[in-house]
């Protein structure tokens, strides 16, 4: 089954309106981002006296630095998954999924200035430490698209599940992250951390729909046709040599 018919018997959709769509919900996403910004903006400014007092108390101790280090991490991680998000779009091989990863990197842009304005909460500059936990899931991220064939919908599988594993990375850093600087008393910072989280466990589900509602059916569908097309070579082969 060839993927575009998958793609129009599946969403009912023309190419054409498919990319029309894509292209007004990025303008949508663009849109409703810069508004969020703006009232995050709101939000940091009203509460920045708490976070500083906060911040002098804290500041020498174990906790905070562990807190930082932490901070360094996942800003060096969101920077090495918005380069790994473009070539996810590119080996994808479905519509759907190609936009769940630019979607995602939209999301990732944000992230990553979310981070500094935690960073600047804090009165530090904006710092990435290299991570290697993460650079081992995206490398690993990376073989399956040297494993699987170009344009199947296995390939399409198995990012999926690439993907989310770096989503459970980070959900599991801000997750850790947001409860620390609660504890630390740096509720605005929490709260930042909080928004992220959310927005990682929406991507972890949207990449679940996105699998079972269709991508690993058709992924077994174009592998019983792999099977049928082998036991026809292997039939006539038999028979030739009879
Ligand atoms: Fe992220």
């Amino acid at each position: 089954m060839s993927n575009t018919n998958q793609k129009d018997r599946l969403s009912g959709t023309t190419p054409a309106e498919t990319s029309a769509e894509s292209a007004n919900k990025d303008e949508q996403t663009t849109s409703s981002e810069s508004n969020k910004t703006q009232h995050e903006e709101k939000q940091d400014g009203s509460n920045s006296t708490s976070s500083a007092s906060a911040l002098e108390t804290e500041k020498d101790g174990p906790l905070y630095k562990f807190f930082t280090n932490g901070l360094k991490d996942i800003y060096f991680a969101e920077k090495e998954i918005k380069e790994a998000l473009k070539k996810m779009q590119e080996a994808a091989t479905t519509e759907e999924l190609k936009e769940a990863f630019e979607d995602h990197e939209l999301q990732t842009m944000k992230h990553i200035s979310r981070l500094e304005k935690v960073f600047r909460l804090m009165g530090e500059d904006p710092e990435a430490k290299k991570c290697e936990a993460i650079l081992g899931i995206l490398r690993e991220g990376e073989t399956v698209t040297e494993e699987t064939e170009e344009g199947s919908m296995t390939r399409d599988a198995a990012l999926i599940i690439a993907a989310q594993k770096v989503e459970h990375y980070e959900i599991a850093s801000y997750g850790g992250l947001a409860a620390l600087a609660e504890t630390l008393g740096l509720s605005d910072a929490s709260n930042l951390l909080h928004r992220t989280l959310e927005e990682e466990e929406r991507t972890d589900h949207t990449l679940t729909d996105i699998a079972e509602s269709f991508i690993n059916f058709a992924a077994k569908e174009d592998d019983n046709e792999v099977q049928e097309s082998g036991s026809r070579h292997k039939g006539s082969r038999q028979t030739a040599g009879y």
